[in-house]
């Protein structure tokens, strides 16, 4: 059993598992088309030789950094010679060039299927009173432009070559356990963006139903974003194996864990339990069920009658 978070399963894991292996055969990406933004590193590198291992379509591979994708590139060849793997350095907060990037990519593979969006950035962690606004400003932007782009970017590509079909897209967002945790000193402009890029894809995907997303909390992973926080505060519990996120991942983006849509997940979380209790999880109507930011105490009343359950 591994030291970690409290848990919404029995069993957690600190590193890959049998359940979650990306080669299995019900994992398998085959014909699909998969993007990874923030490829270049971190858990989005781990995240590209996961998904090659699953055998897709192709990997199209984001990140600002050439060199460094062109060593995902490499990485993830190793899991899968055969993959068809392309990169694109760009930055996601700039659309047209992610716009004219996408829209080349699905006119050569007929879509995109997959996204799992890694990018992201750790703003200075500092009390509120005083962080600098502009820098403030520059990691929001990042996280919450990037995540808009990107879902538009991937909506619209796939209408240049579909146009009379909504294709079927599942959205990845790489998110934190800090939006669910009681609030932590000085994390105030990283969750606060990650916050508001959890309910900006909550409305995208209700105004695009073709699109299905899943929240997912990768753990803590050694990364240079990790390494950075590290520099500023002593985290609790020990990091995770990058191959946790990055085959969990490949996990929920197939057909068996659909109903976590738009639910938000620990990659730690045991998948056989989380199957177990899809009941609980999904509820008996939209916006019901578990594992989701509710308002607790409230409804109490609905057309001035009680809510069952709260006389
Ligand atoms: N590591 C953890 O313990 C942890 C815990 C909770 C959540 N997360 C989340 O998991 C995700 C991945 O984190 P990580 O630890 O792997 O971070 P990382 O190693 O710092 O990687 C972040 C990636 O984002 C890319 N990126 C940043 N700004 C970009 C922009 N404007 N345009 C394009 N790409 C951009 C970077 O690529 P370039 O610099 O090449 O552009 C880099 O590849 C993030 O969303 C993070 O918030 C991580």
């Amino acid at each position: 059993m591994a030291t970690g978070p409290p848990s919404y399963t029995k069993v957690t894991h600190s590193n890959t598992y049998a359940g979650i292996d990306p080669t299995q055969p019900g994992l398998s990406t085959a014909g699909k088309v998969v993007l990874i933004t923030g490829a270049s590193g971190g858990i989005g590198r781990a995240t590209a030789s996961s998904f090659a291992a699953s055998g897709p379509q192709a990997l199209i591979l984001f990140g600002r950094n050439a060199d460094a994708l062109a060593e995902t590139a490499t990485v993830a060849r190793a899991r899968h010679a055969e993959v068809t793997i392309q990169t694109h350095d760009a930055d996601l907060c700039d659309a047209s060039s992610v716009r004219s990037a996408l829209n080349k990519v699905a006119a050569e593979f007929g879509g995109i299927d997959i996204v799992v969006h890694c990018a992201g950035v750790l703003p200075p962690i500092a009390p509120l009173l005083e962080v600098d606004p502009a820098t403030f400003m520059d990691g929001y932007k990042t996280t919450v432009v990037s995540t808009l782009v990107t879902a538009q970017a991937v909506v619209l590509a796939n209408k240049t070559t579909s146009p009379n079909e909504d294709k079927p897209i599942t959205f990845v967002n790489l998110t934190t356990a800090g939006v669910l945790f009681p609030p932590f000193p000085g994390t105030g402009a990283y969750v606060g963006s990650k916050m508001a890029a959890v309910k900006l894809l909550e409305i995208f995907a209700v105004e695009n139903k073709n699109v299905r997303v899943h929240n997912v909390h990768p753990g803590i992973v050694k990364t240079a974003m990790l390494d950075k926080l590290e520099e500023t505060i002593k985290l609790p519990f020990p990091p995770n194996d990058s191959s946790l996120p990055a085959d969990f991942i490949v996990w929920v983006v197939s057909p068996e864990a659909e109903f976590l849509k738009n639910k938000i997940v620990f990659s730690a979380w045991d998948v056989d339990e989380l199957k177990a209790r899809k009941k609980e999880i999904v509820g008996d109507s939209p916006g019901a069920g578990e594992l989701w930011m509710g308002f607790q105490g409230y409804p109490r009343f609905k057309n001035g009658q009680p809510v069952p359950g709260t006389e």
